[in-house]
């Protein structure tokens, strides 16, 4: 069942090649130059996106709003389910509400999701299960495609919402002709080659996250540092940790990080940082020096060509722009699978936590 591998999670993680293979199935045109996504062309483009989730559905989300904000020009707003369904929310004619639920039968998710629908909202669902709660009860609903997950760490449902969510900001960026053709046809030929390339990277990048997990284990606490459309990834970073290891950690925009949490930084509280080669690249370099001056550690995920002078490097592929998330997504994810697993924890099962979560 596990097709060799120790745990469920190790098996989901080395099954995301394939997942964006199957994610892009079917959503390419003829010529492969072009989105098609049926389950949108009968909306309009949203004048507005309100996008709504938990967990680690939230946090590909997030990821989302740089991208639909760059390159399709719609104001977006991304939600915690739990605190949207009891505001005052506001939603203004032309609004569109994206949920995105894993299992599609997250209680908060659901609940938002009849909240907005009362108010005449059109719903777009995001979901992994067919046929979930938030499947049927969305006006029209995007399937990721990525097979069913057994660990209660979601890994390759992560992965599959982030490609859907690429292919529809390309697909409501063309919408608006704000896309030059090369723009995205670029995007699409990456997207397309990232199964092989993250096929041969996967194995090493194991091998690096199993050393440095021996190395960092005796933490009691970490912290997460990204910006940009890293800062998501800082935050599931976290999130992926602390939830299968038990070791605390925190997941922080980098420059927030002297608005406070920087008074925690000591030898014995290691930092992970997102420094890779994008625009934000000098910012995240100064705020690790921060962390150096007070003589933390750092691990940080970058790229070939970047100067970082910190206790653990640790490199991954590039792909193009914010698609080298495809690279640093597994990267966090092993880290956190390898901590846990050297610290003997039940990877798959961590204790008080459900894969679907049915009550409020
Ligand atoms: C973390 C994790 C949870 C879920 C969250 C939302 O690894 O799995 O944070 O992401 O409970 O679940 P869905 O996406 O099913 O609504």
């Amino acid at each position: 069942q596990k097709g060799g591998y120790k745990h469920f999670m190790l098996k989901e993680i080395f099954e995301q090649p394939m997942v964006v293979t199957n994610c892009l199935t079917g959503r390419l045109s003829p010529d492969h130059k072009h989105v098609t996504l049926p389950e949108l062309e009968e909306m309009p483009v949203p004048e507005r996106l309100h996008i709504i989730a938990c967990g680690t559905s939230f946090h590909a989300g997030l990821w989302a709003m740089y991208l639909m904000e760059n390159w399709a020009k719609i104001p977006t707003s991304v939600e915690i389910a739990s605190e949207y369904r009891y505001r005052d929310t506001i939603l203004g004619e032309g609004d569109q509400v994206l949920v995105i639920s894993q299992s599609g039968e997250t209680a908060d998710t659901l609940a938002c999701l009849r909240k907005v629908k009362e108010q005449g909202a059109k719903v777009i669902g995001l979901c992994n299960v067919v046929g979930s709660s938030i499947a049927r009860e969305s006006d029209t609903v995007i399937y990721t495609q990525a097979g069913p997950e057994i660990s209660v760490a979601s890994t390759k449902a992560m992965c599959s919402q982030l490609v859907v969510l690429t292919l529809m900001a390309l697909f409501w960026g063309r919408r608006k002709n704000l896309l030059t053709e090369m723009a995205e046809t670029e995007c699409l030929d990456t997207l397309k080659r990232i199964p092989e390339h993250l096929e041969t990277a996967l194995p090493e990048m194991r091998e690096t996250a199993r050393t440095l997990a021996r190395q960092y284990s005796g933490a009691r606490s970490f912290l997460f540092l990204g910006r940009g459309s890293c800062y998501p990834l800082a935050l599931e970073g976290a999130l992926k940790l602390k939830e299968i290891s038990y070791i605390h950690a925190e997941g922080y925009a980098a420059g927030e990080m002297k608005h406070g949490p920087i008074a925690l930084i000591d030898p014995d509280f290691p930092t992970f940082a997102l420094a890779l080669a994008d625009d934000l690249f000098p910012k995240v370099q100064s705020n690790l020096q921060e962390v150096q001056a007070r003589n933390g550690k750092i691990i940080a995920l970058t790229q070939d060509g970047m100067d970082l002078t910190v206790d653990s490097v640790w490199k991954i592929p590039h792909a193009w722009g914010p698609l080298d998330v495809f690279f640093a997504l597994p990267a966090l994810q092993l880290f956190a699978y390898e901590v846990a697993d050297y610290l003997g924890k039940d990877v798959d099962q961590p204790r008080n936590l459900a894969k679907s979560v049915t009550v409020e």
